[in-house]
């Protein structure tokens, strides 16, 4: 994928939308009922893939996550941006942050539109305030944990995990969290707020229409972007004997003023952290929604050598791989790419991060191979596990990712076949090389794992909720619970 995501995503844009219009048709045909057993048959064959592997005969296994959290008030974001009355644009633009209310209206336009899951840091405190203040009042508004490691903290916790959890909260944050997990960190009063401007498949703003559920997330932090907790979390790890430390939160970073070589300190910080630890200890690394070029360098640099484990949806893969090949951040990719275009990707991700660390090996720098690359998507899950390494059940994995991904979207944890659909093709091919074998996806088998060079590769495919609950934390629940099963 030579030329990055955009131009290969409105290349297949006309394709999505001719498939769209035959999906409806479908749906209206006599076929309604082949078409329920069949999702009936694959949903039934997840949870048994999904069941295969317990956790129960053995001790609750421990995982450590970092880093900080957040209090979530999630929005409907065409009420609020309505409420607030923000100009509509006509100019969909990419902005790193947001400093006023055009930048926000056109920054917006840009995600919507495609559907594309998107964060952005806000500079400008009064316009945050002034966001926040209006969802407060905002009908069917929610308050929730957020912040990838509470929420990947909670997803292990109820999985069967004990977790130490490093991040600074207020009190009652702490008060609702499980009882499985312990906080590493300092008390805040004021904890840092992200809004969460959630929108359905086909709503409207102003003349844009969304092509696929997601959200655009707005965030000031004040003690996230910091790390706060890393130094009670670094102090407790040693007692604590993780089976996994799972490292997320990073992209609260991103954009930061902060003062110069601040950023540095704090991720060279984390380097010695996470290299000083057993290199027995697993370390999964939940990439997230980058713009700046430099932090995306430093997490080549700092953190992503040190991982065994990489976790990223459909957005980050692309962008991970571009700069990994010397090309430029890509802001904006295919929302609903296709496996072989996603497996080639991972395969290439895969590729150069074990070449660079085997070239950073003979010259005597710490660092671990990349072992395990799971992929979340809306419409599939896609994992490479390498063979022998210690990551176990790759297959009941993705299909608990793949469930989760329904339960979590839907909001709850039993699955309605009449709230889902299968937007995954009949069969994929494993490349988008000329030749490349195709893949029936198979009701009653429906995870395909197959060997590959030195590694396993499995796809699921997610059956996709149709009523959406939230969107947010989807990434975190999904990875969380394919971790699980693999410590
Ligand atoms: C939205 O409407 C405005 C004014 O009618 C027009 O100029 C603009 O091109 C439209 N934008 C899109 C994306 O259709
Ligand atoms: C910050 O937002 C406020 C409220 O929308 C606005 O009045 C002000 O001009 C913005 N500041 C900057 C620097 O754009
Ligand atoms: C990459 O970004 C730089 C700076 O924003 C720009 O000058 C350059 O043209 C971009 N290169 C590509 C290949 O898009
Ligand atoms: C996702 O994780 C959060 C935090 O643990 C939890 O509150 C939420 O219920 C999860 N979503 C689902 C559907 O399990």
């Amino acid at each position: 994928m030579e030329e990055g995501g955009r131009v290969s995503w409105v290349r297949y844009g006309p394709l999505v939308s001719l498939l769209v219009v035959l999906l409806a048709l479908w749906f209206r045909s006599p076929q309604n009922e082949v078409l329920d057993d069949r999702l009936d048959t694959v949903l039934s064959s997840l949870l048994r893939a999904e069941q295969k592997v317990g956790m129960n005969n053995v001790a609750r296994p421990k995982v450590a996550v970092g880093f900080g959290g957040c209090v979530d008030l999630i929005v409907d974001g065409v009420t609020l941006l309505n409420k607030i009355g923000l100009p509509l644009t006509d100019q969909p633009l990419h902005h790193d942050y947001i400093v006023n209310m055009e930048q926000l209206a056109q920054s917006f336009a840009y995600f919507f539109a495609p559907g594309a899951a998107a964060e952005r840091f806000m500079l400008n405190d009064t316009l945050f305030s002034e966001l926040v203040e209006a969802s407060r009042d905002l009908p069917g508004n929610r308050w929730a944990v957020g912040g990838n490691a509470p929420v990947m903290a909670g997803r292990m916790a109820t999985e069967g995990c004990d977790v130490l959890l490093g991040g600074s909260f207020s009190p009652d944050f702490t008060d609702v969290l499980s009882q499985h997990i312990t906080v590493a960190g300092t008390i805040v009063e004021e904890p840092d707020i992200h809004l969460i401007l959630e929108y359905p498949s086909g709503a409207s703003w102003g003349n844009y229409t969304s092509r696929r559920a997601n959200r655009y997330i707005i965030h000031s932090d004040d003690h996230n972007p910091y790390l706060a907790s890393m130094e009670e979390f670094a102090e407790k790890l040693d007692n604590f004997k993780p089976d996994l430390v799972v490292v997320g939160g990073l992209q609260m970073m991103d954009n930061f003023p902060f003062q110069e070589g601040e950023r540095h300190t704090l991720l060279s910080r984390l380097a010695d952290l996470l290299s000083s630890s057993s290199p027995q200890i697993g370390i999964h690394f939940e990439m997230a929604s980058f713009v700046e070029e430099s932090i995306m360098e430093d997490l080549l640099h700092y953190v992503i050598p040190h991982a065994d484990s990489l976790g990223m949806n459909e957005q980050e893969l692309p962008n991970l791989l571009s700069l990994l090949k010397g090309s430029n951040i890509t802001v904006l990719s295919d929302p609903n790419p296709r496996v072989a275009t996603v497996l080639d990707q991972m395969r290439e991700v895969y590729r150069i991060l074990n070449q660079r660390h085997r070239d950073a090996h003979d010259a005597g720098a710490k660092g671990k191979s990349l072992t395990r690359l799971h992929v979340h998507t809306l419409a599939f899950q896609a994992m490479i596990v390498t063979r022998g390494s210690q990551w176990k059940n790759t297959m009941s994995a993705t299909a608990k990712a793949s469930l989760t991904a329904n339960r979590h979207v839907c909001g709850s944890d039993d699955i309605d076949p009449n709230k889902a659909r299968l937007i995954m093709d009949d069969s994929f091919s494993v490349s988008r090389r000329e030749g490349s074998q195709r893949i029936p996806l198979q009701e009653t088998r429906p995870v395909s794992c197959w060997d590959e060079d030195d590694y396993e590769i499995c796809v699921a495919p997610v059956l996709v909720c149709t009523e959406v609950y939230q969107t947010a934390g989807g990434g975190d629940n999904i990875s969380a619970a394919g971790l699980v099963l693999q410590i």
